[in-house]
């Protein structure tokens, strides 16, 4: 059997992991400024991670949700501590599309609406409501068309303010990135934000802060969306959660009642995927992760934006993205190829970069020698 060929790939076989670097079948080493595509929170194969799902393995793997499930609620107490959102309610599941699926789905259940409003250039996943929610007609099937979906430009504060005006008690929600990924790293301004929330209190919508990559402190703040000094009523959640083992999650604001049945899922807070988030929140405690992605983070955007070719340096913490202009256009291939670093894109030509947060300064100042000398092979 084939396999569905979906993705394209580069010509590169990864066997090991460690840290911030990875290497391939004939012992090639790697530096990772990708993370695995924003996964890779407490860096590759983390001793405390392994050993943590190793031994929970040894335990028991799985039980259905219709049993307590005690490392569930351990979870949830230490995503409150490190988030700062201790009030806050906790439902688990698999990935981000499911985890955007269910806040969009939850805002409806509470409202009693159908509208949602989400932006330019936004991506939300691939399921049904949240590949709706995306600005991407290519990867919308007919059958996810809906007219339940208002883009409005990103950023546009009036626009947002016009939207509510004409039918605000029909919006169950705004869904937005803190900064956006697959966008190409566009950072939504603190006003704009702080706008949603007071436009989502007015007319009794939600705030759903889709924080699948640019949450669980990849910005130096457990949420981007913290910069703007309000809360959420939703935050989706995946990606650096389980640092690669694959689940995912929304909290869910104090005023938003559960109910039997509302949310479900067979897989969701299983017992190895907790261990392995678990893991993730303490060694973020453990390592001040938080604050080194901040600190890193400026090191490496200050670095990178006294670099002539390199056009609006942007983002935050270690999720940062550039332009790259027209006479190096292959830069990230001859990074890949040539200097050996993965790094991600967004189409036409921003590189993102978005290496583990437990990433050193030594890793940082080798990425910046190899990032000059590309540039220098290419001009
Ligand atoms: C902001 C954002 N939301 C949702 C998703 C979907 O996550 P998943 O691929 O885990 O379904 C992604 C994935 O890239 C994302 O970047």
């Amino acid at each position: 059997m084939k396999l569905f060929d979906v993705y394209p790939l580069n010509n590169i076989t990864i066997t090991k992991a460690a840290g911030s670097y990875v290497w391939d079948e004939k012992g090639n080493e790697y530096l990772d400024m990708y993370g695995g595509h924003a996964v890779i929170s407490i860096g590759h194969t983390h001793p405390y991670w392994v050993s943590a799902i190793e031994t929970q393995l040894h335990k028991i793997a799985f039980y259905s949700n219709s049993v307590i499930i005690p490392i569930q609620s351990r979870l949830a107490e230490k995503i409150g501590v490190v988030s700062g959102k201790q009030d806050f309610q906790l439902f688990l599941c698999n990935s981000g599309a499911e985890a955007n699926e269910n806040a969009l789905k939850l805002a409806s259940f509470v409202t009693g609406r159908k509208k949602i409003i989400a932006f330019t250039k936004s991506f939300h996943g691939r399921t049904s409501l949240a590949v709706a929610a995306t600005d991407n007609p290519s990867i919308i099937a007919p059958v996810n068309e809906t007219d339940n979906i208002i883009f409005l430009p990103f950023n546009d504060e009036q626009s947002l303010i016009d939207q509510f005006e004409k039918e605000g008690d029909a919006i169950a929600a705004v869904i937005i990135e803190g900064i956006q990924g697959v966008g190409g790293i566009r950072v939504a301004t603190n006003s704009f934000l702080q706008s949603i929330r007071s436009l989502c209190d007015k007319h009794g919508a939600l705030y759903i802060a889709d924080s699948v990559q640019c949450g669980y402190g990849r910005t130096g703040q457990f949420f981007a969306h913290d910069a703007a000094g309000v809360d959420a009523d939703i935050y989706s959640m995946a990606k650096g959660m389980g640092n690669g083992f694959p689940i995912g999650g929304i909290l869910i604001a104090p005023h938003i009642a559960p109910k039997y049945g509302m949310l479900g899922t067979t897989f969701g807070g299983n017992h190895l995927a907790c261990a392995a988030a678990l893991a993730v929140v303490e060694v973020m405690e453990q390592e001040n992760l938080l604050a080194s992605a901040a600190s890193h983070g400026t090191y490496l955007m200050d670095a990178l934006s006294k670099i002539p070719q390199l056009q609006n340096v942007r983002g935050r913490g270690l999720m940062i993205g550039f332009d790259v202009a027209d006479e190096i256009k292959d830069l990230k291939k001859v990074l890949l190829q040539e200097f050996k670093v993965f790094t991600g894109e967004a189409k036409p030509n921003v590189i993102r970069l978005l290496p583990s947060l437990a990433i050193t300064k030594e890793e940082i100042d080798i990425f910046l020698d190899r990032l000059q000398k590309a540039i220098q092979s290419l001009l």
